[in-house]
């Protein structure tokens, strides 16, 4: 019995060695970067999920800062090299496009920005910019999200709140009244459930089989279109403006912005929802979790935003010179951008082979820029793991090389000012009607995203009184 059980390990390890050492073997051709493929198939997506950052740094120290490996199932070259990343991000029309996912893809539409290339990027990228450009944020949506900002944390006293979540629920709903007017009631219901199947099934396996996530994100996408279509359609029918991006985009008045058939609309608000869904739910958890943790921080923090409202009467709305006048709320921002990695870097994929530092990348491969690592660096960032916003408030960091947090090249991220301002706002409103104590277990993932796995638990009560 023993001999036998021996036998059947002893086959294993053979068949598995054997495994491993033909799919290394397979991808050794002549030129490519240094690295290890795993298994068949998997790849070495279970060390990579597994270990998170120090597998990265443990090929690093064997392979160097240009590595392959094969993750996302694909095989993939990981570049850790700042310069190279700056490159890569600029270079698009060198046959560098984006890489993601194809349950992504499928979901999100075919004029989704991360789909399109060329002359077709340029059109939604600058009908995007048009509808959230600094001058829309100052005239049309600060006052939007201040009022929607004021309502939605108004009674949130002595209630536990799962700051996770509720984040999430945040931005959906205040996405929904800048793009369509739409606050509460049965049609903020159904936008809400079907949008987060949506999101759900664009970070799943494309495998559409009734009940899975993919599956369950396209019946999602049939659903939202039709509702955006309806939508669209009553606003073509009405006389009344709303002051929305919807009208903003259905309006053909004005030449300076390109004009979109109704399917690039719709792809564009939901690219929009999505886009800011996770990096903007996730920065205002981790805000509020860094300035639980730092009282110092929070005082500074509140002592800025009480001296706006002191300039106001309480129904004042913030306006852009109160926005611009939140250095240390930016400040914050930028460091807990930094500190939880909110994004640890972005994808592309090989239209053509390319060289590259010597070697060949084959066309179709994954590049993931990765920037993580440059966020601890010690040099640019003294004392690394350390949350302090002020750092920011005596160097220039937001026009460092290494700050990636948005991305870079021709498809940095137009949001940027309006995440911030969501996140500004939110604060606020929040920080300066309450304290928060964290309840609870509260268990914090890193990696590959920032999530609170089973929620961010804080007890929230008024500050005065
Ligand atoms: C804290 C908040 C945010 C962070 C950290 C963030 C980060 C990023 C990053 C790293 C990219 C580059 C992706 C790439 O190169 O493949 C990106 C692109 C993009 N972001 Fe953001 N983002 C934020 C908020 C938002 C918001 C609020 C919106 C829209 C309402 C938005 C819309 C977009 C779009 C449309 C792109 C694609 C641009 C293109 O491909 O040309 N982002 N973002």
């Amino acid at each position: 019995m023993v001999a036998l059980l021996l036998g059947i390990v002893l086959g294993l390890v053979v068949v598995c060695g054997g495994l491993l050492r033909w799919n290394e073997v397979r991808y050794r051709k002549k030129g490519l970067p240094p690295g290890t493929m795993g298994w068949p198939l998997i790849g070495e997506n279970f060390e990579f999920l597994k270990q998170g950052p120090s597998f990265m740094k443990n090929q690093r120290a064997r392979f160097g800062n240009l590595f392959r490996t094969h993750i996302f199932g694909c095989p993939t070259v990981i570049c850790m090299d700042a310069e190279l990343n700056r490159y890569i991000m600029m270079n698009e029309s060198k046959g560098l496009v984006p890489g993601y996912p194809q349950s992504m893809l499928d979901i999100m539409g075919k004029w989704n920005i991360a789909a399109v290339h060329g002359p077709q990027h340029k059109t939604m990228r600058s009908a995007m910019l048009a509808l959230i450009s600094p001058t829309a944020i100052r005239d049309q949506l600060l006052p939007k999200i201040d009022d929607f900002m004021r309502s939605y944390l108004c009674n949130w006293n002595r209630k536990v709140i799962d700051i996770h979540e509720e984040s999430k629920e945040l931005w959906l709903h205040s996405a929904l009244k800048m793009i369509a007017n739409v606050e509460t009631g049965p049609m903020a219901k159904i936008l809400k459930t079907e949008t987060m199947k949506l999101l759900e099934g664009t970070l799943s396996l494309p495998i559409n089989f009734p009940g899975t996530s993919y599956s369950r994100g396209i019946q999602a996408r049939k659903k939202l279109v039709s509702l955006l279509e309806n939508l669209i359609a009553e606003r073509r029918a009405s006389s009344t403006a709303q002051f929305d991006m919807l009208d903003s985009l259905l309006r053909k008045d004005d030449t300076t912005k390109p004009d979109l058939n109704d399917e690039q609309i719709i792809d564009l608000v939901l690219t929009l929802i999505y886009s800011g869904f996770e990096t903007v739910s996730t920065t205002i958890m981790m805000t509020v979790k860094y300035l639980h943790d730092d009282p110092k921080a929070l005082e500074e923090l509140r002592n800025e935003h009480f001296a706006i409202k002191k300039r106001k009467t309480p129904s004042d709305a913030l306006d852009w010179n109160d926005y611009k006048s939140m250095a240390f709320t930016r400040a914050v921002i930028f460091e807990t951008l930094r500190l939880a990695t909110v994004v640890n870097g972005v994808l592309r994929k090989t239209t053509e082979d390319l060289n590259m530092e010597g070697f060949v990348i084959p066309k179709g491969w994954k590049i993931y820029v990765y920037g993580r690592e440059y966020n601890y660096d010690p040099f640019v960032y003294p004392e690394p793991f350390k949350f302090n916003p002020w750092r920011y408030m005596h160097n220039n960091l937001e026009s460092h090389q290494n700050f990636t947090q948005f991305g870079g090249g021709g498809r940095l991220c137009p949001g940027k000012e309006l995440g911030i301002v969501e996140v500004s706002v939110f604060l606020h409103h929040f920080a300066t009607k309450y304290s928060w104590k964290e309840v609870g277990e509260n268990k914090l993932v890193k990696f590959p995203r920032v999530e609170a796995p089973n929620g961010l638990h804080i007890h929230v009560a008024d500050l005065i009184g």
